[in-house]
Formats: C-alpha cells, structure tokens, sequence
C-alpha cells in the first residue's frame, strides 16, 4: 500500500472538513428546511442538535478515523475483526454514491446559473418566464446531465491530486473566498427594504410551529449538513495527524456549519420578503425565487453571479469529500492505485447522475417506490442512511470499542480534552442511540 497522506495544519484540518460540511445543504436546504419548519424555533433546535448530538458523532467518526488510518470499511474490520460491522463502512460507501449521485445534479443547476447570471438572463423576465425556462432547462434532460458531468470531473480532478495538494489545497483557497463572498451577500441584504421582516422570521422563534416532525427534521438536516453516518469524518479522520485537538476542530466545524447555515438565511430572507415571495416556498427557494428576486434588484446583475458561485464553491468542496469516501476505499482495498480509484468513482458517478437527471424529465419511467430516482435518493439517504449509520457508528464507539482505546485517540493520549471526554462518552453511549431510535419509531408511526 502506497504512503497515507495526511492534512498539514490545522487551518488545513478545519478548511477541509469545514468545506466537507458546509455545502449544498447549507445554502439550498437549510434556509427552506427552517422556512417550513418556522424559523427561529427550528434553528434554536438545530442548534441544539448540533451540539448534542452532531459534535459527538463527528467526534467518534474522527476516532475511528484516526485510530486505524484506514478507509472506512477497513477501519471498522480493524477494531473488530472478523465481526459484521464493516458492513457500516459498506454502507456508508453506498451512501455516499447516492449521494453525490443528486449532489452532483444539483451543483450542475448552480453551474448553469452562474452562466445565466453572466449572460445577464434572469433581467427584465417576469416570474412565470422564469419558471418557465426553469422547467424548460430541467426538461431538457441533456443540459443538466452535461452540466453534473462538468461538475464531476472537476471533482474528480482535485481528488486525484491526493489529501495534502489536491483536497487540502483547494478548500484553503476556496473556503475563505465562499466567506467573503457570503458576508458581502448578507451585507447587502440588510440594506433591502423589508431587512427587518426577513430577520425577525429568522430570528424570532415561534415554539406553535414546533411539532415531532420539527426535531425529526432538524435532525436529518444536521446529518446531512454535518456530513455524519456515512464514514466521510472516519475518512477524513484517517488524516488527522495525532498531536491534533479533535475537539477544537470539531467544535470548530459546528459553529462554522451553523453559522454559514444562519448567513444563508441572513442573505435569502431579507430578500424573499423585500419581494413579497413566500418564505416557505420548499427547495425551489434557491433556483426559482432568487432569480425572480436578482431580476428585481438593483446590482442583481453582480449578486446572482455571487450567489451562483458561492452555491458552486460550496458543493464543490462537499464533494470531494463524498468522492474521497469511495476513492480510499477502492484504493487502499482493491490495490488499484488513486487514479484508477479516481476514473471507477468518477465513472460511476456520471452514470448515476446520468440518471438522477434523467428521473426529473416528464414521464420519466425511473422511480423508485413511486418517487423519482432524485427525490428517492434524497430522502434515503438523510432520512434513513445517515440516521442508521449515525446510530450504529455511536454505538460502535460507545459500547464496543474499548473505553482505554476510544480515550486515548479522543484524547491525543489525553493531551487534550480530558475532562469533556465522560461527558461526550455518556452522550454517545445513552443519549444519541435514544434519542434516534424514538425518532425512527416516530417515523415508522411506533409513536
Ligand atoms: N455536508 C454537505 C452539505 O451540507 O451540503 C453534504 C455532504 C457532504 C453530506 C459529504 C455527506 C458527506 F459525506
């Protein structure tokens, strides 16, 4: 097996971790999501989620990461040899094929954008023109099949430059011009009109909204946004070097997850209300209220091209980190090589795209249980992929794993941390697995 690489720093740590998590889900699912779910008070328990229960799963993803220095499948098959668990790191491999099966679809959608927004398209188009070229582009089956193709090979270019020049690299670069980016946007915002609207329905919880499927959903979200349950934190916790302060970066990543999440609402919903459009409009929030919106706005023209790339930056560095989930897989299990790894990745992502677009065109034959295969794919996995492989990773490092073991790496042979370590144990052993197996029977209708 050829040299591991591993992050140099820990500004390089938390920039491709961070971009791992903040991505899509952040600016396309996060502000619609807590639209639905009645703002404040949906993001008062993500935030809540996130500190519970996200931080400790990304915590014990990065000490099975770390302490075997091994892709995902590998890295369970080493602490428990000759058990059935790495059937968790299979599935977090499947998982992530589907994944980047839709993300790449949606992130060809921000590439077509941002050449829309060049072209100045959206000025001077009326809503129902606007849809109506939305649908129009979505239809045509081959314009965002070429698009999620693009996408995917850019991907796959960074990915084979290897962790240190090609993932750490790049998230350095691109993370903090997605920042800049995004507080221009937000400043921007609050100058709109109706700012102060925006911000109180952001801000202002209303608990009367809050139902079971309020937290259900928060949950999902927090998995998907964290990037949890399907062994990319094991992956990217394989280079992490071993004097690192998990807990720092970690706790870093969540409030930067949080915050980007909150920023994005800070940038829409000012806006959404500037224009009278309706807050819970669902996913199309991005792709068809925004451009009605640039189309309105003085400097519209300069802020959708803004928008449109900070959407790119943002799921770009996201998927890398799905691409390297099956990358160090096939690498380090199949002795094929990075490149090879790289192209069977590659290759069979563009087909499963191929497909997710192909699923959205009218009369599509390709559903699954009735749905579409995108929308399928969506929901399987961070209503249920993620959610499982959350729960069995918690209970892996809770109760199978040796407690001497898990501290020592947690720790960095207790270096640092010592006295979160009882705390982030009891909530990995009792708290999480209870709390996502009420969610789960809640969801199958036990409650
Ligand atoms: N966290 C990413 C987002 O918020 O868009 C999505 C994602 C990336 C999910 C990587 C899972 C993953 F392994």
């Amino acid at each position: 097996m050829g040299k591991r690489g591993s992050f140099s720093s820990r500004f390089g740590v938390v920039a491709a971790v961070g971009g791992s998590v903040i991505g899509l889900g952040n600016i396309w699912r996060f502000p619609y999501i807590a639209g639905e779910n009645g703002g404040a008070a949906f993001i008062l328990i993500y935030i809540s989620i996130s500190l519970l229960i996200s931080i400790p799963i990304m915590l014990s993803e990065f000490t099975l990461g770390r302490s075997t220095k091994r892709n995902s499948k590998r890295a369970f098959q080493k602490l428990a040899p000759g058990s059935h668990w790495n059937w968790v790191g299979y599935m977090g491999i499947f998982c992530s094929f589907i994944i980047l099966a839709f993300y790449s679809v949606i992130a060809g959608w921000a590439l077509d954008f941002i050449k829309e927004s060049l072209l100045n398209n959206f000025a001077g188009k009326s809503p129902a023109e606007i849809n109506a070229n939305f649908s129009a582009f979505v239809d045509s089956g081959w314009r965002p099949i070429t698009w999620a193709i693009i996408f995917i090979v850019a991907t796959a270019v960074i990915v084979l430059a290897g962790i240190e020049k090609g993932i750490e690299r790049y998230s350095k670069i691109l993370m903090p011009l997605f920042v800049v980016l995004l507080i221009g946007l937000v400043i921007n915002s609050l100058t709109l009109p109706a700012a102060r609207e925006g911000i109180t329905f952001l801000l202002k919880p209303d608990f009367s909204k809050v139902t079971g499927n309020t937290v259900l959903q928060a949950l999902g979200q927090s998995f998907f946004s964290m990037s949890l349950g399907m062994g990319c934190m094991i992956t990217y916790g394989s280079y992490i070097k071993k004097n690192e302060n998990m807990f720092k970066v970690a706790g870093m990543v969540a409030l930067s997850d949080v915050s980007v999440a909150i920023l994005s609402g800070l940038a829409i919903f000012p806006a959404v209300f500037s224009f009278g459009i309706n807050p819970t409009s669902g996913p199309e929030l991005v792709f068809l209220t925004l451009p009605n919106i640039f189309a309105q706005m003085t400097g519209g023209y300069f802020i959708s091209i803004i928008f449109f790339t900070l959407l790119f930056l943002a799921a770009i560095t996201s998927s890398i980190s799905l691409f390297e989930v099956s990358t160090a897989y096939f690498s380090e299990e199949m002795r094929m090589g990075r490149r090879k790894a790289v192209l069977l990745v590659g290759g069979t992502t563009i087909i499963t795209s191929t497909l997710c677009a192909l699923s959205q065109m009218p009369g599509s034959q390709l559903t699954i249980l009735g749905h579409n295969l995108f929308d399928a794919f969506d929901s399987l996995s961070s209503n249920i992929l993620m959610p499982l492989g959350g729960l069995l990773i918690v209970i892996f490092t809770g109760w199978v794993l040796s407690p001497a073991k898990f501290k020592n790496e947690l720790t960095s042979q207790q270096t640092c941390g010592k006295h979160l370590f009882p705390i982030v144990r009891f909530l990995i052993r009792f708290v999480i697995p209870f709390v996502i197996l009420m969610l789960f029977f809640s969801l199958i209708g036990l409650f």
